[in-house]
């Protein structure tokens, strides 16, 4: 029971060092993180609350992620009524990867789930959540990715059976700006959507989010773990989060410990949420105490 797949995060601890030890470095140097080169911060939203390497990243038989074959795509298959798909290889790689994508076409894809060649992305990649992107981090995602050793690894093509449903969260439908960054709560918002959790914690009826219920979970996520059945993040005082604490909040996120100790499963990133900042966190918790209550 030691070793499913999603439980060996023995990079971790390493990884994040080595982050942190940059991100100091960083700030030594320049006397402030908003002195972050873009592929800093793109690195810093991938590898944290975005989570892109929790489905495009392979792991090694551990079960650890192989940070060395980073975002080139992972042997596991999606198989869904409108289509069956694997995570693709994002490595600038010329001939498996995205290496022959400009920075417009990595943009458009993220933003409209749309390949150069028109044809549309399955919307596993949750590109409904990504039109909040404020011009800076779209660019500093892309500028990351395309800073990531390609790595050659041919994925399964896509298999497309009927139009595929692309739904957008309520608010989220257009660029959220720099100055929007300065209110905890709509900086919370924009991390929360960006990171989509409402992707897993809105319940879906018959395969379409059903955003009046937003944050009320319920959805369940198969896995070597069994079943894990994403909880409500509302602000209900009993259903919800209403009586924890910010710092419960957090652990819950960043070390995947509920309010009463007992450990969360996957496929929710912990790991990946414990990279992002004190400052993040506490405006994702701000923003969750405004959504409203759902029993
Ligand atoms: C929940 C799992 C999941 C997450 C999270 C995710 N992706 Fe994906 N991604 C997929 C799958 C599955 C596909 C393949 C879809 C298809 O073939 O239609 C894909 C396809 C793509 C493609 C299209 C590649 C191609 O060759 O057509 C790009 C680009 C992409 N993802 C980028 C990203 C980035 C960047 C992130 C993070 C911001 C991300 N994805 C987060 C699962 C995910
Ligand atoms: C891939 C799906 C997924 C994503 C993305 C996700 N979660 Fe979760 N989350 C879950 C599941 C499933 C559980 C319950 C796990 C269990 O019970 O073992 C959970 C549990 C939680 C809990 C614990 C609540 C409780 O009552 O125990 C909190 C808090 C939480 N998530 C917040 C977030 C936030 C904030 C984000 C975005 C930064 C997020 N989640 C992203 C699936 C997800």
């Amino acid at each position: 029971m030691d070793a499913h797949p999603d439980a060996g995060l023995g990079w971790a601890p390493k990884f994040v060092t080595r982050w942190a030890i940059g991100c100091m470095a960083a700030i030594a140097v320049a006397g402030s993180a908003l002195a972050q080169t873009p592929i800093e911060r793109g690195s810093y939203l991938v590898n944290g609350v975005l989570t892109c390497g929790n489905c495009h990243t392979p792991r090694s038989p551990s079960g650890a992620w192989d940070m060395s074959k980073q975002l080139s795509g992972r042997p596991r298959t999606w198989d869904e009524v409108t289509f069956k798909v694997n995570a693709a290889n994002i490595t600038p790689d010329f001939e498996t990867g995205i290496g022959k994508w400009g920075d417009a076409d990595i943009k458009r894809s993220l933003l409209s789930g749309v390949r150069p060649n028109g044809a549309q992305i399955a919307p596993i990649t949750p590109y409904g959540f990504y039109k909040v992107f404020t011009p800076a981090d779209i660019g500093a995602v892309v500028a990351y990715l395309k800073s990531v050793p390609a790595v050659s690894n041919a994925v399964e093509p896509p298999v497309y059976k009927a139009a595929m449903h692309v739904d957008i969260p309520p608010g989220a439908d257009k660029a959220m700006s720099e100055a929007d960054m300065t209110d905890p709560a709509k900086r919370g918002f924009y991390l929360v959507t960006i990171g989509h959790c409402m992707e897993c914690h809105t319940p879906l009826v018959n395969d379409v989010h059903d955003y009046a219920q937003l944050g009320k979970g319920g959805q369940p996520f198969p896995g070597p773990w069994g079943v894990a059945v994403s909880r409500n993040i509302t602000s209900h005082p009993t259903a919800g989060l209403g009586a924890w604490s910010d710092a419960e909040i957090k652990s819950a996120i960043t070390q995947g410990v509920r309010k009463d100790g007992t450990k969360l499963n996957p496929p929710m990133a912990f790991s990946r949420y414990a990279t992002m900042t004190d400052q993040d966190l506490s405006a994702i918790v701000a923003y969750l105490r405004t959504v409203p209550p759902k029993e």
